[in-house]
């Protein structure tokens, strides 16, 4: 890949979980009513089909990663357990009294934060609060992340007797210079313990988290991390780009300086380095940023053309509606988006007080639900058909947008049909942009988004 072409296309951009992505929601927000209205919408025409899926967030984690963008909560104190889970479960129930039939659940998914934080018995308890007011889909699926320093066998039985058979462990780097710099000390001798209990237990689909671009990342730490990775055969693996982001409050990016990262065209290669290595490895890529094996679900989705990406990413369970519980949580009824309060004690006292705890969202407009549609299309599948209800305006200013892409030849358009070539999968992000107009009509005047290389 020339660099030429990484230093042109690498600018801040969104990482497409949503159409309108987070910052551009509607900064009047969603009133309650129609929050529930399009729940309840999308509720009826799909629970009793496909089903719904639930994701649960689950925020504490014991020790601060000096990488990690995700909301979390650090604690030591696990007292906060119960009452957590407590709000949890009535949360649920305010989302069930929407409804006039049980939920159908097809996919729980326990994210963080570290859900391992939480003893079996807790986790237990969430799962069977969960289902006195639901049943299970025919395909349900339970999956969880997991902290390999912070998880134990019993955990791991007992989210499998609840009818888990996949999970994904937080890896990221195993070199000990990368480590301390992220404050994210773990052995391989410990990633392997949980993988081996995961297998002999019965786990069938075990992904590995690695970050390319952390601090102090060298070709050589990478190649000895990827090598370690696939000693352990993981069925999929997600090989993030580090996202950099200290302007975000509450991440608690800190402990090394920017110089410290791998600049652009080495954080680029190794990404290359790690694709190859992969691919060697029996590895197919999936859209963007996942790898997994032939026989993993992500990738049979792929070729049926059943792949979609959600807030957590990609995932082989496509559902219209999915609930997002617990502080910070994001629900996606298809038509419209809802946030749950960020802060614990916001999230805990508005739960208490019997409402939904959103604070804020974006009902869909129908441009809005048609370019989303083209922006899943493109991160899942490399391609996009136009037969739509776009105006010939929008249509135009999309080409318009493409049309440097396309002078790079790294992508191809046709008749009603839009397809990024194999040198561009790097860059569907920028592709994506072209598509945004909500990032186009309103361009932001600070930092918010990570590079998209
Ligand atoms: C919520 S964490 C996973 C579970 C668990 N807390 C752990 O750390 O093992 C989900 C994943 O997000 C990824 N992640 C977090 N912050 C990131 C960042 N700034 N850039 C890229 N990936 C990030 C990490 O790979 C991490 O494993
Ligand atoms: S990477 Fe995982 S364990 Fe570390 S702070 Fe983030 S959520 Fe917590």
């Amino acid at each position: 890949m020339k660099n030429n072409l990484i230093q042109k296309y690498n600018i801040p951009g969104p990482r497409y979980t949503s159409y309108p992505t987070v910052p551009y929601w509607d900064k009047k927000g969603i009133l309650l009513k129609d929050w529930k209205l399009t729940t309840i919408k999308s509720f009826d025409e799909s629970n009793d089909k496909e089903g719904i899926s639930v994701y649960i967030h689950l925020p504490f984690c014991e020790s601060l990663c000096t990488f990690c963008a995700c909301h979390k909560r650090i604690t030591k104190r696990h007292s906060v357990e119960e009452p957590y889970l407590e709000t949890v479960i009535k949360e649920w129930k305010l989302y069930c009294n929407l409804f006039d039939v049980k939920p159908k659940i097809r996919e729980i998914h326990l994210g963080g934060g570290t859900p391992t934080f939480f003893s079996s018995e807790n986790l237990k308890n969430l799962i069977d609060g969960i289902f006195e007011t639901a049943k299970k889909h025919s395909d349900f699926e339970l999956s969880f992340e997991g902290h390999p320093n912070f998880t134990s066998k019993e955990q791991l039985q007992v989210l499998y007797d609840l009818g888990s058979r996949r999970n994904s462990f937080g890896i990221q780097d195993y070199d000990p210079i990368v480590q301390k710099a992220i404050h994210r000390i773990q052995s391989f001798e410990q990633v392997k313990k949980v993988n081996d209990w995961s297998r002999e237990i019965g786990y069938t689909s075990i992904s590995h988290d690695l970050i390319f671009g952390l601090p102090f990342q060298t070709e050589k730490s990478i190649r000895d991390t990827i090598k370690k990775t696939i000693e352990l055969k993981p069925d999929r693996i997600a090989y993030y780009s580090y996202a950099h982001v200290p302007w975000i409050k509450g991440v608690g990016q800190r402990g090394f300086n920017e110089n410290d990262l791998p600049k652009d065209e080495e954080k680029r290669y190794l990404y290359e380095l790690g694709k190859q290595l992969f691919f060697e490895n029996g590895y197919i890529e999936i859209g963007m940023d996942h790898f997994a094996l032939p026989t993993d679900s992500l990738n049979i989705a792929l070729k049926n053309k059943a792949l979609h990406r959600n807030f957590m990413g990609y995932t082989a369970g496509k559902t219209k509606l999915m609930i997002g519980l617990g502080m910070s949580a994001i629900s996606d009824s298809w038509y419209a988006f809802a946030q749950n309060e960020k802060k614990v004690e916001d999230y805990q006292e508005r739960v208490n007080e019997g409402e939904l705890p959103v604070f804020r969202g974006h009902l869909l407009t129908d441009t809005d639900l048609t370019i989303r549609k083209h922006i899943l299309d493109l991160m899942c599948n490399l391609v996009t058909t136009w037969n739509d209800n776009l105006s010939d305006v929008i249509k135009k200013g999309i080409l318009n947008q493409l049309d440097e892409i396309k002078k790079d030849d790294l992508l191809i358009v046709e008749d009603n049909k839009l397809k990024v070539k194999e040198e561009g999968r790097m860059f569907v992000r920028n592709v994506c942009m072209a598509f945004d107009l909500r990032l186009r009509e309103n361009k932001p005047t600070t930092r918010i988004f990570s590079s998209t290389i």
